[in-house]
C-alpha cells in the first residue's frame, strides 16, 4: 500500500540531491543515538558497539590474510559515527578515516566515548595530504552503494593504489547490481539513506583487476550473519578483497566464495 502511494506519488516528488544529504543531515541530529542511527540504524549506544564489533571480527577482516598482514596504518572510506574506527584502533596503530559529512566533531565524540585516542578525521577532499604507499589496510563498508556515480569508485580506486604500502591490502563492499553492468538511481527516485550505485559485481572485479590482484571476492553473502542461510537471509552487498598487482608469476590463487557463507 506505502509502496503504491510512493509510486502514485513520484511524479510530483522533489529530486533530492545525494551527495547534499550525506553532507548536511548528520549535523542536524543532536541525540548520539539518532546520529549513529543516520549511518547505521540502531536503538542504543551498546547495540552499535556490539554490531560494530561483530561486523568488524565476522566480515570486515574475516579474510585468510588478514592475520598476517602489516598493522601500523589503516584507513576506513566513510567512517560516518566511527563505529568502526574504535574496532579498528584496537588492531592498528593508527586508524584514520575519510568521509564527507559535517559532523566530524559529533563522530570525535562517540570515538571519545569509547576512549579510543589513535584515530584521525580526514575530508575527503584531504586525502592528498595522506603520503604514497602509508596505509597497511584500506576497508569501506556499506559507502560505495551511497556514491551519487561510478567516478567515485575511481577516484578511491586510485587513491588506494596510490596510498597502500607494498605488502597492504583492501576490503571493499560493495552494492550488487542483479543486471548486468551499473545502476545509478537518479535524484528524482532517491530515497535518503538508500543505496543509490549498484555494481554488477563481475564488472566491479574487472575494474578493480586492472590496477590490483585479487585475493578473495564473495558475491552471495548473508544478511545476518548470526541467522542461518535462507533466501530471506541474503544480503545485497558483495565484496573483494586484493592487493597490489603481484609480477607475472607470482599472482596468489584466488579464493572464490560464491555462494552464502
Ligand atoms: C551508511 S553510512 C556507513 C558508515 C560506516 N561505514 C559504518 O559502517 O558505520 C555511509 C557513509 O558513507 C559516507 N559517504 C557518502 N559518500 C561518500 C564519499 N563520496 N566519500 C566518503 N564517504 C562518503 C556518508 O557520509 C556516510 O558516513
Amino acid at each position: 500500500m506505502k509502496k503504491m502511494l510512493r509510486l502514485l506519488l513520484r511524479p510530483f516528488r522533489k529530486p533530492v540531491d545525494i551527495e547534499k544529504s550525506w553532507i548536511e543531515t548528520p549535523a542536524t541530529l543532536n541525540d548520539m543515538v539518532k546520529f549513529l542511527s543516520w549511518f547505521d540504524r540502531t536503538s542504543s549506544i551498546q547495540e552499535t558497539r556490539d554490531r560494530a564489533r561483530s561486523d568488524w571480527q565476522n566480515l570486515i577482516t574475516a579474510f585468510a590474510y588478514y592475520p598476517q598482514m602489516p598493522k601500523g596504518n589503516c584507513l576506513e572510506i566513510g567512517f560516518g559515527a566511527g563505529r568502526l574506527l574504535v574496532e579498528a584502533s584496537k588492531d592498528f596503530q593508527r586508524a584514520i578515516g575519510v568521509d564527507i559529512h559535517g559532523a566530524f566533531d559529533k563522530t570525535r565524540a562517540y570515538i571519545g566515548l569509547n576512549g579510543a585516542d589513535n584515530v584521525v578525521l580526514l575530508h575527503r577532499d584531504d586525502l592528498n595530504s595522506l603520503s604514497d604507499s602509508s596505509i597497511d589496510f584500506l576497508f569501506s563498508f556499506i559507502v560505495f552503494q551511497h556514491f551519487e556515480s561510478e567516478s567515485e569508485v575511481d577516484f578511491y580506486l586510485s587513491q588506494i593504489k596510490r596510498l597502500m604500502t607494498p605488502d597492504g591490502c583492501a576490503h571493499i563492499f560493495f552494492r550488487k547490481n542483479d543486471s548486468p553492468g551499473v545502476k545509478v538511481v537518479p535524484p528524482k527516485d532517491f530515497r535518503k539513506r538508500h543505496s543509490s550505485l549498484f555494481v554488477e559485481p563481475a564488472l566491479f572485479r574487472d575494474r578493480v583487476g586492472r590496477d590490483f590482484t585479487i585475493l578473495e571476492y564473495q558475491d552471495r553473502m548473508k544478511k545476518h550473519i548470526d541467522k542461518p542461510e535462507s533466501s530471506t537471509n541474503e544480503s545485497g552487498q558483495a565484496r573483494v578483497v586484493f592487493v597490489h598487482q603481484r609480477p607475472a608469476g607470482r599472482e596468489e590463487p584466488v579464493k572464490a566464495i560464491a555462494e552464502i557463507g
